[in-house]
């Protein structure tokens, strides 16, 4: 049974200390799975984790994505996220659920940091479950009906190493999907990945999405924020979160390694 003590009342959970991810049963995986669909994040502090270890371990959560252009002598699974005195942004630096334009757009994610600067680097999360409640009525029933377009942007084509952004898919997505775990229903549109919502005139749909995003933004109770420690893991379920990487602590170095998981193709509210 893993023991967690939450960072917002409806939103984001911390294990306690003493466990080492790598040493937990299937069984174990699978109550953390379900903790990050229910609590959105989960935050686990001081693990002691190469980056072969977190590979292997991508495959303990299910499909990993894989970087094929990843650097000689770099598992695949692994994303390095890093900013530092040459970086003019980094990665993440906006609104988004992962890679949402795929078919199949991640379940988890699971950023590892192995460098902090000495202060600044925080990651900022948002529920999408609390985000869809949230909306009026007459709002609610109307993005029920509605899928939007997810297309490839800047950041995926690092993660992905494909040259071009026709090598990648655009997909139609609900905007407001069941998670599989909790049968809840979350927001799923983002500022990242979104182009437009479909059947909805183009001065229609910019309104509209740029109302759900101030939302996500300026929804400040339905948030939280995470202050990374060396060996600080944080799970994310893209499912029913968003998050935005801040970018305060140039020119200092924060560097770290995500594993991204394959979902499935999101369900309809
Ligand atoms: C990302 O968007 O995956 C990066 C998150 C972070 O650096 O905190």
């Amino acid at each position: 049974m893993l023991n967690a003590k939450n960072i917002t009342p409806k939103f984001g959970t911390e294990l306690e200390p003493g466990i080492q991810l790598i040493e937990l049963s299937d069984a174990a995986l699978i109550e953390l799975q379900q903790l990050a669909a229910e609590r959105g994040i989960v935050v686990v502090r001081d693990q002691n984790m190469t980056q072969e270890q977190q590979a292997d371990f991508a495959h303990r959560l299910g499909e990993p994505l894989l970087k094929p252009n990843a650097p000689e002598g770099m598992r695949q699974e692994l994303i390095p996220i890093k900013a530092d005195g040459n970086s003019k942004y980094a990665a993440g630096e906006l609104w988004h659920s992962d890679v949402s334009n795929e078919p199949e757009p991640p379940g988890l994610s699971m950023l590892r940091i192995e460098v902090t600067p000495s202060a600044g680097g925080d990651t900022l999360f948002a529920d999408m479950y609390q985000a869809f409640e949230k909306l009026s009525e007459p709002l609610q029933r109307l993005i029920l009906g509605l899928t939007a377009n997810h297309t490839p942007r800047a950041h995926y084509l690092y993660t992905s190493g494909a040259k071009k952004y026709d090598e990648l898919p655009t997909t139609a997505h609900p905007m407001v999907r069941v998670h599989p775990l909790t049968q809840r229903r979350a927001l799923f549109v983002n500022e990242g990945f979104v182009s437009n919502i479909n059947g909805l005139r183009a001065f229609e749909s910019r309104a509209i999405l740029r109302m759900i995003y101030d939302h996500v933004a300026y929804a400040v109770n339905i948030q939280c924020r995470v202050r990374w420690a060396p060996n600080t893991v944080v799970f994310w379920d893209n499912r029913c979160v968003q998050h935005y990487a801040s970018f305060d602590y140039f020119p200092e170095t924060r560097l770290g390694y995500r594993i991204t998981i394959r979902g499935e193709r999101p369900v309809p509210a």
